[in-house]
């Protein structure tokens, strides 16, 4: 009740545009949004932020618990400072060629009334489409070193809206999205079903990870995450399913602290977006703004690639990473015993190599190259690897010269079993091995539980290492794409050699069980794992079925796995499945053969978290354009408008559409490809099946 008589008094109070003269708060906006801070009568500082005048976050806290003191109240204000940016930059790769980062920023200084006056600032930034603020730490004898306990930001809602989420995890993100409201959030009655996820850590039943995507009644999309995260834990959010408030849950370290930290020093940003268009929450380029610019000054080096692997064969179980099949398969000398099935063995390598080679596929991704594997499933086990011993049926001189000659770039494979200590000692031989033999990529893991113990996945340490793992391939011009580690928070603008993370349930959990990743899920994940940067999902699986266990699936049809190269932006996509399972469907292999990675502009046609989304983008430095559209469980009907193209050209459209017949359960291999010629003013209709997709390839007729 007092809640809702609370909205009431915002509302008057809003539509006046009164309440921040009146009050004294401290106001900024830009487009739809209005942000409002105010201190309260015990100096506790609060926000408040409106869109089109319609409340969003209600008085809110914000402050922290350190272990000595607290930055929560008797604060006041000594100084603020508002200013106007409105720039334009060029990302190394991305969804468009330039990104306009455009925002108020307002900075207010606080200082406590009480000695020794602490001194803490709060800078907002208010974007058209969302904000961001962030705590500064300025340099002060009282705050030399601190030790954070509590982050106390909150983010109190107006209702119990419609939620995308996962469990607050400490450890992994790889779980299936629950749709429900807030009220009715409650992880551990999910994680009790997945059983398919290696390590797990959700202590806290109530709380949820980022992004975290919203919808209200009334139809206004909400989507919380952060940005550039460093030096900092991950944020995950603890409901109060009742008051529908989120407060901040740092992920702790093995002591139970969150941050160590000295000032000057600063939080990663807090990002709310805020719109009542599903695209725009797609759009934004916020978390990317409010990232810091590149630290590598020569990008040249950094090359966006599609890859194959020797990778699917391990994850359906045909054949295996190690050599022998477990460690007691020693001679009496203490050499490996072979059993046989080992993918990475030079002329299965050399079968890859040829088929991307003929294909133009850039990459081959080789996992299961080196010694390890026959222990390396379990937890804390260290010095599992040493990254630079080859298997012997794995000749990396013949392959390198071999890739060579055949114009493929081998990628390395570092599964680190957790262990991140052992990883930090050897990188540096390992990434000057990768210098020798030409290896210009590597994708790392963490499998397990992490090493040092009690660390967990998203803790401050942790956060560290992947950072340090990103400056230090850099060093090397090695590009990463790591596995297992913390979601992504717009760094890879700062690294741009850090082209992807997995971060999130991956195509490869449709060959672990027959839960795999329900069919709404690739709707869901570029509303909230996607909106901190590009993920290796491993998309194009064309053997849909009875690729191990006859329960196991895809869920969806193959057209839908087409249009994830479009729907889903990364500048490191995977052509994942075998060559055998592409033979015999060449035509619809020519859109992965096609479809790049790079790209001047992107166009969010029509989207619906769970239910669609249609993607349309322009290749980089061509007149082509790429169109992918995917429905969840239900089939899906769209007119699309082609008025993006240039209005004086012709084009070619190649449709690779689901077959009238399509459904990703009964019949989800079928397609059809068709061609016709449109321009500016044609309208291409599309159907989806079940679970289905379409994609197209739009190229100019020259004449
Ligand atoms: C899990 C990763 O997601 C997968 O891609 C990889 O093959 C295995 N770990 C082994 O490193
Ligand atoms: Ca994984």
């Amino acid at each position: 009740m007092k809640k809702i008589a609370f909205l009431f008094c915002l509302i008057i109070l809003s539509l006046n545009q009164l309440f921040a003269q009146e009050s004294g708060a401290l106001s900024a906006t830009s487009g739809n949004l209005l942000l409002q801070f105010n201190l309260t009568d015990s100096g506790a500082p609060t926000y408040i932020i409106t869109y089109k005048q319609k409340p969003m976050v209600l008085p809110s806290a914000l402050g922290f618990i350190c272990s000595d003191f607290s930055l929560n109240d008797h604060f006041e204000v000594i100084s603020s400072d508002k200013k106007s940016v409105d720039q334009t930059w060029q990302p190394v790769w991305g969804q468009e060629k330039r990104i306009r980062d455009k925002y108020q920023q307002l900075t207010i200084q606080l200082r406590q009334t009480e000695v020794p006056n602490r001194l803490l600032n709060i800078v907002f930034r208010v974007f058209d489409e969302g904000i961001g603020f962030r705590y500064e730490f300025p340099l002060q004898p009282a705050l030399k070193f601190f030790v954070v306990t509590k982050e106390l930001t909150e983010f109190n809602l107006t209702g119990d809206h419609k939620t995308f989420w996962i469990p607050g995890d400490y450890d992994t993100n790889e779980y299936p999205y629950t749709v429900s409201k807030l009220s009715e959030i409650d992880a551990w009655k999910l994680a009790s079903t997945s059983k398919d996820i290696a390590v797990r850590t959700a202590p806290d039943q109530f709380a949820v990870q980022t992004p975290l995507m919203m919808k209200t009644v009334d139809g206004i999309y909400l989507n919380i995450h952060e940005a550039a995260l460093v030096n900092y834990p991950a944020m995950q959010l603890h409901v109060d399913r009742s008051a529908y408030k989120l407060s901040a849950s740092l992920i702790p370290d093995a002591l139970g602290n969150k941050a160590y930290l000295r000032s000057p020093d600063h939080t990663p940003w807090r990002t709310i977006i805020i719109s009542d268009k599903a695209t725009d929450v797609l759009a934004s380029r916020m978390i990317l703004n409010l990232n810091e610019p590149s630290k590598i000054k020569d990008t040249s080096w950094i090359k966006p690639m599609k890859f194959m692997g020797v990778w699917w064969e391990m994850i359906t179980g045909k054949s295996s990473w190690s050599y022998s099949n477990n460690i007691d398969s020693l001679d009496v000398n203490g050499s490996l015993i072979p059993h046989g099935h080992h993918a990475a063995n030079t002329a299965n390598v050399k079968r890859y190599i040829d088929f991307a080679s003929q294909q133009g596929i850039k990459g081959l991704l080789v996992e299961g190259w080196n010694v390890g594997w026959e222990e390396w499933f379990g937890n804390w086990k260290e010095n599992v690897f040493d990254f630079v011993t080859p298997y012997p049926d794995f000749d990396i001189n013949e392959l390198t010269r071999y890739a060579k000659v055949k114009n493929v770039q081998l990628i390395m494979h570092h599964e680190t079993s957790g262990s991140a200590t052992n990883y930090e000692q050897k990188m540096d031989t390992a990434y000057r091995m990768m210098n020798k033999y030409g290896y210009t990529a590597v994708k790392s893991g963490y499998v397990g539980k992490i090493i040092p113990r009690g660390e967990f996945h998203d803790g401050q340490w942790m956060i560290n290492h992947y950072i340090r793992a990103a400056q230090k391939t850099a060093d090397y011009h090695i590009m990463i794409d790591m596995h297992e580690s913390v979601r992504p928070t717009g760094l890879q603008r700062t690294y741009p050699n850090w082209l992807a993370c997995e971060a999130a349930r991956g195509n490869e959990y449709n060959a672990f069980s027959p839960e795999g990743n329900p069919p709404e899920h690739e709707t869901i994940l570029p509303f909230t794992r996607l909106m901190g940067g590009p993920m290796d999902y491993t998309p194009g699986l064309f053997k849909i079925k009875n690729f191990n266990s006859p329960d196991n699936q895809v869920h969806t049809t193959l057209v839908k796995q087409l249009a994830l190269y479009v729907v889903f932006y990364s500048p490191l996509q995977m052509v994942a499945d075998l060559p055998e399972n592409y033979e015999g469907r060449m035509d619809a292999f020519q859109f992965l053969k096609e479809v790049p990675v790079e790209w001047d502009e992107s166009k969010f046609l029509e989207a619906e978290p769970g239910e669609y989304i249609t993607i349309a983008r322009k290749e980089k430095a061509t007149d082509n354009w790429y169109l992918g559209s995917i429905t969840g469980t239900d089939s899906h009907k769209v007119d699309i408008a082609l008025d993006f193209l240039d209005k004086n050209k012709k084009y070619e459209a190649t449709v690779y559409a689901d077959a009238d017949n399509a459904d990703w359960k009964t019949n989800p291999e079928a397609y059809k490809i068709t061609r016709l010629t449109v321009n500016s003013k044609s309208v291409l209709k599309l159907k989806l099946a079940n679970g289905g997709g379409a994609a197209v390839s739009i190229k100019p007729i020259i004449k």
